[in-house]
């Protein structure tokens, strides 16, 4: 049976049937099938599987092999049962081959699913406390080499060791464990490169979520630019105008400034696209 919510999101099947009409759309499909050395034609159309992790990978991998990093690390927080960590490690290894970088890959989950929402700031009229439940057993037998944190954020994260963070993905609902989580930025800016490449889950659809910049991550994001001046999370605003296929990912991909790295103010334009600038 159809869902009443189909009036205010639309349904998958008139999605599809959209897609199938759009040119764009059958160009990306198509390109999914191009040899490895096509991967930017793939990260621009959107070609591959979880865009937004290969977006956010690929800006990530770029910026290691400017500056000199041999080897960084990219995360998931929210796992749940695996998707999209297992899609990020396939990506991983695509794009680290494409640059020669080595990308390793984190997840970070209670293993339990969400907790209790705190307040309102949780949007508790969405979830409920054990919802996304992960099956341990399964997934760490389909792993191939991802680092899986298990345990409230707030309790695994000060543990984390790896290599300079390069790309995130927040996918913990909850204003409060989005707090828990962006205290990664706090850790001494040699863990992390001086721009990482941030997206945000929850913080546009579904349209009946209602999100706001009061609660949820938006809150935690407000917060965290209120609380630092030498960092910023900032939207990729430019995504929107340069992307053929229209996509919500667009408007969740942030990027996490640090003014004050070492590195930040190191050149990253290559010579032939500095000159097409100048010309
Ligand atoms: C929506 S699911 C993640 C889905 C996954 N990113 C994907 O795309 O396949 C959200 C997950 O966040 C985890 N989570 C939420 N708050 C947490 C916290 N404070 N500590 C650890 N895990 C948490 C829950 O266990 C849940 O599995």
């Amino acid at each position: 049976m159809q869902s009443d919510f189909s009036g205010i999101e639309g349904s998958l099947g008139i999605y599809r049937l959209l897609n199938f009409c759009s040119p764009a759309y059958i160009i990306s499909r198509l390109a999914r099938f191009l040899p490895d050395r096509y991967l930017p034609t793939q990260i621009f159309l959107d070609s591959l599987k979880r865009p937004a992790y290969a977006f956010g990978i690929y800006t990530a991998a770029i910026q290691a092999r400017l500056l000199g990093y041999e080897s960084i690390s990219v995360i998931e927080f929210g796992v749940a049962g695996g998707a999209g960590l297992l899609s990020m490690e396939l990506l991983a290894r695509r794009i680290g081959a494409y640059f020669d970088v080595t990308i390793e890959v984190h997840g970070f989950d209670s293993g339990v699913g969400l907790p209790k929402p705190a307040d309102h700031r949780d949007h508790p009229y969405l979830w409920r406390e054990g919802d996304f439940q992960m099956d341990r057993d399964r997934l760490s037998s389909r792993l191939t080499g991802a680092h899986l944190w298990l345990g409230p954020v707030a309790e695994t994260l000060p543990r984390f060791t790896g290599s300079p963070v390069g790309f995130v993905s927040f996918d913990l609902d909850f204003y409060s464990s989005t707090i828990d989580a962006l205290q990664l930025f706090e850790m001494p800016p040699a863990t992390r490169l001086p721009r990482v490449t941030c997206y945000f889950d929850d913080i546009l659809l579904p349209n009946y979520a209602s999100y706001t910049e009061k609660a949820g991550e938006l809150l935690a994001i407000d917060e965290f630019n209120r609380d630092h001046s030498s960092m910023a999370l900032s939207p990729l605003r430019g995504l929107k105008y340069t992307k053929p296929l229209k996509a919500p990912w667009h408007e969740q991909t942030y990027v996490l400034h640090d003014f004050g790295h070492e590195k930040y103010r190191h050149e990253i334009q290559q010579e032939q696209d500095r000159q097409r600038r100048l010309n």
